[in-house]
């Protein structure tokens, strides 16, 4: 039985073809949002033995950003976004980075302000702003204006939002896999049907040639 190989193998690349446009767009893995402090205040320092405190931002894999100014605690240390150090980091997906600030130490490891997972997502307000507030710490304002560009992050700041979008899209891409796929059958059957017709009549006419030539073998006895 014939099956039209080439045809059927071309049309099931389609949905993956699809998925991979989507799940591009999705992720939004060509963005890149920076984040800047735009403030920081400290309550305390750690380190006993310097005068001066050095401190600064780590984000898990990434470089240090020391804060050449930051001195002094509870002094309020304002920035405009373009100091040499600035921007802190980069957001290019939804997903989390764990950061932190920190004092670098002497003598043990280094001291620990805070640390935690930072999202895009904490950009919420319309402004790009997000505050992090520790008690008897710091208090940091950070900045990031095309965070709430990325997609998946702008609209939702709820987990149940996300949630939410995130069956969507799966509802969307199974719909949309389910239909190409449906219809790849479909025109991969048409083609195997016709295809399968032509060779009934080939071999029908075959057949009848066949019958000819046995016809025509067999000429000379009839004509006898
Ligand atoms: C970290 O710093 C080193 C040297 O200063 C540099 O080569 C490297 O590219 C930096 N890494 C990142 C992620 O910025
Ligand atoms: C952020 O991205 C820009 C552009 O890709 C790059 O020049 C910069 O070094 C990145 N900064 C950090 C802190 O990763
Ligand atoms: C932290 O700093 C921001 C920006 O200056 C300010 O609006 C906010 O009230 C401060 N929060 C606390 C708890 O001090």
């Amino acid at each position: 039985m014939l099956v039209p190989h080439p045809r059927n193998s071309r049309v099931s690349i389609a949905p993956f073809f699809f998925f991979f446009i989507f799940h591009t767009f999705f992720t939004g893995s060509i963005l890149c949002a920076e984040v800047s402090l735009s403030s920081i205040e400290i309550f305390k320092t750690h380190e006993w033995l310097k005068v001066t405190p050095t401190v600064y931002f780590l984000c898990k894999g990434e470089n240090k950003t020391v804060f050449p100014d930051v001195k002094k605690a509870h002094v309020f240390y304002d920035f405009n976004g373009q100091e040499s150090w600035q921007p802190l980091t980069n957001f290019s997906s939804k997903k989390c980075k764990r950061c932190g600030f920190y004092e670098e130490d002497s003598i043990k490891s280094d001291d620990v302000f805070d640390e935690w997972e930072f999202c895009p997502s904490d950009f919420t307000a319309s402004n790009g702003e997000y505050i992090r507030f520790k008690e008897k710490e710091f208090n940091a304002t950070f900045l990031c204006s095309e965070c709430l560009s990325i997609p998946g992050v702008a609209s939702l700041s709820g987990e149940h939002g996300r949630k939410a979008m995130h069956v969507a899209v799966v509802v969307l891409l199974c719909g949309l896999v389910s239909a190409i796929l449906a219809v790849g059958v479909v025109i991969a059957y048409k083609f195997w049907q016709k295809k399968r017709r032509e060779q009934d009549q080939a071999r029908f006419l075959k057949l009848f040639e066949d019958g000819d030539d046995i016809e025509d073998e067999l000429g000379l006895g009839t004509v006898i």
